[in-house]
């Protein structure tokens, strides 16, 4: 059971309800979310989709686009973020926050992570510029940024605030969903997230106007205000960040059971994590709300990145899989992001933004770096029963305990 590789598991359990919502859109033939209202007989995944979300998150509107990373590209498009603004993101997410920031024109401007393992407050006021249009933590591996400190410093300043919420679905923050807390929150829905469309995403808000733009940036910019596609209006340009019929009916299935997997995922969380804290020397990320971690990852650390790193082989090694260094990812951290750093784009960008751009890439990132380089996040699966979970929990402390008892020893 330990050698497989996985992460957050919402396709583990794809099953005979998935199933059910994909073939009610194949029987009509129509996988287009918009149009052919006769021949489509009354269903209509995608928009069932979205209210479901809304009553699931307590978001006023959902819209739905083809990936996360569209969403946050959308999002800052209806945000009104572009050419030349500053956003200022954590140097630890998935690359496609930056992506998206550098989509719309606009600069990301990285700072560091402290050991929530999402964005610092403490040092977004020294990163505001009057350039500065946004701040966008991420609420990483399940758990969330600390909101209160963030949402004040967005008052205080006049900033907008967007999380990108897309590793996170499920979590919650003083019992508000995360996502629904700044002006705008993205989803991801891609194969590996808490639950999945195979490719898809969400912008939820509660601002009805920020919804609309959603609505007409991700089709064109059609209004989508009569039947006819052709007669639509175009108050603004848009692109084709359209979900289908087939995505959404798989996330209507996984949505409606979103609880199930939560339950899952955080009783086997708690299992692991129980074990684990006997363990002297072995310290756990902060969670700002306990209450609202969706358990998709267990995220702890060793005390120096010699330890960090041995822990690693002997899980390797034990044939113990889905432990994440993310300091040596290509794809999650800083430290490997050579292509941004670098200025690598296949087309041009203005030279004033390429040279702010690589200017906070190439920043030192000392705080962030002396927390990652001793991090190691354990992903949990939904198809461990408790014996399994235990299992896993016992072989993770073996090595754990010897990895520290020797290293300590020594010291
Ligand atoms: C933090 C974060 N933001 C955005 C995305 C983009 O989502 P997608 O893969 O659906 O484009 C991801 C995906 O892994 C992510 O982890």
């Amino acid at each position: 059971m330990c050698d497989k590789l996985f992460v957050m598991p919402g396709y583990e359990l794809f099953g005979a309800q998935e199933r059910k919502e994909v073939n009610d859109v194949l029987e009509t033939g129509i996988l287009m979310r918009y149009g052919f209202d006769g021949p489509r007989k009354g269903i209509w995944k995608a928009k069932e989709l979205e209210q479901e979300i809304c009553t699931t998150f307590g978001a006023g509107y959902a819209q739905l686009l083809s990936s996360g990373t569209a969403a946050l590209t959308t999002a800052m498009a209806a945000l009104g973020i572009g050419a030349g603004d500053e956003v200022i993101m954590p140097a630890f997410t998935f690359v496609a926050s930056f992506e998206a920031v550098l989509s719309v024109g606009a600069i990301p401007v990285l700072v560091d992570i402290d050991d929530t393992l999402t964005i610092d407050p403490a040092v977004i006021e020294a990163a505001i510029t009057p350039r500065t249009k946004a701040i966008m933590p991420v609420h990483m591996c399940g758990s969330m940024a600390q909101m209160d400190e963030i949402k004040a410093i967005c008052g205080r300043r006049q900033l907008l605030l967007l999380e990108d919420a897309c590793q996170a679905i499920g979590a919650s923050y003083k019992g508000r969903s995360v996502g629904t807390i700044g002006d705008a929150g993205t989803f991801s829905f891609d194969f590996v997230k808490i639950i999945t469309c195979a490719e898809g995403g969400a912008v939820i808000t509660n601002n009805e106007d920020i919804y609309r733009k959603c609505d007409q940036y991700s089709d064109h910019g059609h209004d989508h205000m009569g039947k006819d596609r052709g007669a639509d209006l175009h108050p603004y340009l848009g692109y084709n960040f359209r979900i289908s019929e087939l995505h959404a009916a798989v996330g209507l299935a996984q949505v409606k059971r979103l609880g199930e997997f939560l339950a899952l995922q955080k009783r086997n969380h708690a299992i692991i994590k129980e074990t684990l804290a006997n363990i002297e020397g072995l310290t756990f990320r902060r969670i700002p709300d306990p209450a609202g971690d969706a358990g998709s990852f267990l995220s702890f650390f060793l005390p120096t990145e010699d330890m960090a790193r041995e822990a690693v082989a002997g899980f390797t090694a034990a044939g113990i899989g889905g432990n994440f260094y993310w300091y040596d990812n290509n794809w999650h951290y800083i430290r490997k992001w050579q292509h941004l750093q670098n200025g690598s784009w296949m087309h041009r960008l203005h030279d004033d933004q390429k040279k702010m751009v690589m200017h906070y890439a190439n920043q030192a990132f000392a705080a962030s770096d002396a927390i990652m380089s001793r991090c190691i996040s354990s992903a949990i699966s939904l198809v461990w029963d408790e014996a399994q979970a235990q299992e896993r929990a016992d072989m993770m402390a073996k090595v754990l305990k010897g990895v520290l008892a020797k290293n300590l020893v020594k010291g």
